[in-house]
């Protein structure tokens, strides 16, 4: 994406091949900062402490950890340790062992002292397609866009949940995609910013990424959206996922199910914007099988955010000592999906349509 006329992306690979710059999120909206990842470890940090975070980009991310490893030592014991290791920094969006699969498949026939080159080059495609699909993703949501803004004058109304972005993929982002493509072929969109609690990835990321490229959107409280459906102010959800099961059962970032409640309850389509490498081929009950991350307390209990003087600190909300308890993600059954945006088209959340993407046994 164009950032104050730079092209960005969350990450820029070192032309040494030696080191992964990355975008550290925590620092956003207030400073664009970058961090220097020069070892797996460091790279396991940056996942993990959600330096980076998105399903897609986590994936990216780790592939290039991989590629670190085998720079280091690129034995096969070394490369199945720190897959393993990289599989661990976070549990819930399948990209990330998604694309440490495709690493070690294309490394395993590789002699040893061709590996780090290899494993360079297929962490630079895994990132490179991450671009074409969500691109595609854009292509196909579009029209939805298209058939809402011809049925009645002013912007489309759509609202999003988290931060499913550039952020948080190599470009375009997946929920965002078809409103980037909106906003570049003329098309009115106004976007509803879930503030998306407690790490309020929408408040600090998704209302950055959409100010930075011009796209009108107000933020609001993670209760507001059924609201908001109840009195006709949303024409359109648009999610990302973190995996998403055989059957399209749908796990995203916490709260994303009571979205596709009130949206189902109100008549409002409700769209999962899915790459392929999302899908859990292997899993059929999302509602049971998918491991949910379960975060600190902390962020519940404390909030940060900028001071007048520009500091950044961070405050207590809740009385010492709180129990707190933080699921960061939750399954929407399929039956609330009315489709899943995909970088073939979009497909209905049932394991026919899967099935038919050529992609479940
Ligand atoms: O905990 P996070 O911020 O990594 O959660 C991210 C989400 O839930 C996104 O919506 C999802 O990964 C899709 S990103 C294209």
């Amino acid at each position: 994406m164009i950032v104050g006329g730079e092209s960005l992306r969350p990450l820029r690979p070192a032309p040494e091949g030696d080191a992964l710059w990355v975008i550290d999120q925590r620092a956003l909206p207030h400073r664009l900062h970058w961090q220097r990842l020069a070892t797996p470890a460091a790279v396991c940090t940056a996942i993990r402490e959600m330096w980076v975070r998105g399903a897609p980009l986590i994936g990216a991310v780790a592939a290039y950890g991989l590629a670190l490893q085998m720079r280091a030592d690129p034995s096969d014991a070394a490369l199945s340790r720190s897959a393993a290791v990289l599989r661990q920094a976070r549990p819930t969006a399948i990209n990330l062992a998604w694309a440490l699969d495709r690493m070690q498949a294309r490394l395993r026939g590789e002699a040893p002292g061709r590996r780090a080159a290899r494993a360079w080059a297929e962490a630079a495609a895994i990132a490179e397609d991450d671009v074409a699909t969500n691109a595609a993703i854009g292509r196909h949501g579009l029209p939805l866009l298209q058939a809402l803004a011809a049925r009645r004058p002013g912007p489309v109304q759509v609202l999003t949940h988290c931060n499913a972005g550039w952020l948080a993929t190599v470009d375009w982002g997946t929920a965002t995609s078809p409103l980037y493509q909106a906003q570049a072929a003329g098309l009115p969109v106004h976007v509803w910013v879930d503030e998306t609690r407690p790490r309020n990835q929408g408040a600090s990321l998704t209302a950055w990424e959409l100010g930075q490229a011009g796209v009108p959107h107000t933020l609001i409280a993670d209760n507001a959206g059924g609201h908001l459906m109840q009195r006709g102010q949303v024409d359109l959800v648009i999610v990302g996922c973190d995996r998403v099961s055989a059957r399209g059962d749908v796990c995203n970032k916490i709260g994303t199910y009571l979205k596709a409640l009130a949206a189902h309850d109100n008549g409002v389509p409700f769209y999962v914007a899915m790459p392929l490498s999302t899908l859990d081929a292997g899993l059929h009950d999302g509602l049971a099988g998918i491991p949910i991350e379960e975060r600190s307390g902390r962020e519940l209990t404390h909030i940060t955010g900028r001071h007048a003087d520009g500091s950044v600190v961070e405050v207590q909300l809740a009385p010492e000592g709180t129990p707190a308890a933080n699921p960061a993600f939750d399954v929407t059954p399929a039956r609330l999906v009315s489709g899943l945006i995909t970088e073939r088209g979009i497909v209905a959340a049932t394991e026919d349509a899967l099935r038919g993407l050529g992609r479940l046994p």
